[in-house]
Parts: C-alpha cells; structure tokens; sequence
C-alpha cells in the first residue's frame, strides 16, 4: 500500500500520510514521494490549492526514528539538496500555491514545522502538537527557529521547544497557528471546504499574495543554516541515546 496517497479533485489536490501503524512517521521514500507530488502539483495549472492529511488517528509522529539513525551518514555528508527530507522542505518552502492542513491526534517535530508553511490549517479538538528537538538532542528545523518566533514571539516559541510543553486545539488557535477547530471526524471536510474557496480564486493574484506574506528565500536560508547543524547533531552522544532509546522501548 502506498505510503502517501494522492488524488486531485475540482483543483484541490489531497496528498494523505498513510503509515497510520507508524503514527505516519516520515522515511525518506515518503519525503521523496511528497516531493514529487508537490513539484508536479507546482507544474500542474488544474492544481489550484493542495490539502496535506493523514490516515489514522493522528497526523504526524515526525521524522522515523529509525529511517534517521540508518540514514545518518547520508545526512552528515550529503549536499543538502541531495537528501530527501531537506528536498521536501525546499518544495514547501518554495510552493506557490495555498498549502492547507488538517490535522487530527499527534503532530510532532516535522509533523508541527511543516504546518508553518501552510497557509491555512484545520486541527481537531484532539490535536497534541509538540516540538521534542532539544530532548532528542538537535536543533527544530524547517526554518521553525524563524517562523515560530515570527508568529508567537520569542518566549512562547522558546518555551515550546524547551519545556516539552505539548500544545493543544484551543491554545494553537489562541497562538494564532491555526484557523479552525472541528471534531476529529470532520477536520478534513473542514479543510476540502476552505481549499475548495481558495482553489476558485484567480491563481496568479494569489501567488502573488503569498509571496508578499512570506520571503521563501528567507525561510530556506533559515531552513539550510538549521540543517547543517541538525546534522552534525544527529551523531551527538544526547542524540544517539535518545534513538536508541526509543528504538529499544519499539
Ligand atoms: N519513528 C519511528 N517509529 C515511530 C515514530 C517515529 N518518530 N513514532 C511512532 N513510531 C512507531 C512506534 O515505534 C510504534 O511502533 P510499533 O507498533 O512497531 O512498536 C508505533 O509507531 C506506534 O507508536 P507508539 O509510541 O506506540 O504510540 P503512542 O500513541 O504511545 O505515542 C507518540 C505516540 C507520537 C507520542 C510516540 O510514538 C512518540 O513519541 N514518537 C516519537 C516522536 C518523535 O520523537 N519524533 C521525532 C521528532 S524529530
């Protein structure tokens, strides 16, 4: 079964996390899959607006602990738009179109930072979003240590990322990070209807409004300087006990 699914109906295309026995944690086959999908809907004029979702219960448990640990010495060495997690930032980071989210259950790292690049999101009452970098022993990245800090100002983005606070549907709306909160069951339908009002409107004003709200060359300056020090972070002792950690608990 494939581990992301896609489908494009009226202009909006859906591109669903499906590895809900993992929590929808991402590997690097799926980082590339996302990619692709995000570059051909970039390419695509039928697409207007593009939702990201998530099968199961919850949204995202970040990247794949284990996919990280053997995939670190790609990480350390490669040339960062070489490695797949860093190529799908540089897609979200860059897409031209409105970038919806639903999100239902558990976000974490990755699977919080990428809602900074959506333009609209959509949790459920039950969402728990949270930021565990510094636990793990690395550094938030996707250009979070700009964009937070942006939208919530630098106490409450430094408390998130060091006090393993875990954030709820009304205090993220409260944040300003969110739009709107729907009981689980409708998250999706709630966002299929906003995308559907933004996918109707004239796509090249709208490109230019995002491009206004938000300097991409910025945030991937941002999401690059991050990376580097992610990586040299990945073989720290704090991280390495933190993986295996987790992988002896799997
Ligand atoms: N990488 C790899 N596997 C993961 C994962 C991750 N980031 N998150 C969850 N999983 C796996 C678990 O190992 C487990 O697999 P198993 O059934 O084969 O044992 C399965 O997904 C379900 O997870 P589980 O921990 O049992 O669910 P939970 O509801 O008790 O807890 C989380 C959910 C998200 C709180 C917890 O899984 C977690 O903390 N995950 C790690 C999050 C993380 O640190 N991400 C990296 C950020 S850089």
């Amino acid at each position: 079964m494939a581990e992301i699914l896609c489908d494009t109906d009226r202009g909006v295309m859906r591109l669903r996390l499906n590895r809900p026995e993992k929590k929808n944690a991402l590997t690097r086959a799926m980082y590339s899959e996302l990619t692709a999908r995000l570059d051909a809907a970039s390419g695509d004029d039928a697409v207007r607006a593009v939702v990201i979702s998530a099968e199961g219960g919850d949204f995202c448990a970040g990247n794949d602990i284990l996919d990280f640990a053997q995939g670190a010495a790609e990480l350390q060495t490669a040339d960062i738009d070489a490695i797949p997690v860093f190529r799908f930032l540089k897609a979200l980071t860059f897409f031209e179109k409105p970038l919806v989210a639903a999100v239902r259950g558990q976000a974490v790292g990755v699977g919080v930072t990428m809602l900074l690049h959506c333009d609209l999101v959509v949790v459920a009452d039950d969402v728990r979003l949270s930021l565990p970098f510094l636990k793990l022993g690395l550094v938030p990245e996707a250009g979070s240590t700009l964009l937070l800090p942006q939208r919530i100002g630098h106490q409450r983005a430094f408390a998130w990322m060091a006090l393993g606070e875990v954030i709820g549907a009304d205090d993220a709306k409260g944040l300003g990070l969110v739009n709107r909160i729907a009981p689980a069951a409708e998250v999706e339908i709630v966002a299929g209807e906003m995308s559907a009002k933004v996918a109707s409107l004239p796509p090249t004003a709208l490109k230019h409004t995002k491009a206004f709200l938000r300097d991409a060359e910025d945030v991937w300056d941002v999401v690059k300087a991050e990376g580097e020090v992610f990586r040299t972070l990945l073989t720290s002792p704090e991280a390495m006990a933190a993986f295996s950690a987790f992988m002896s608990k799997a």
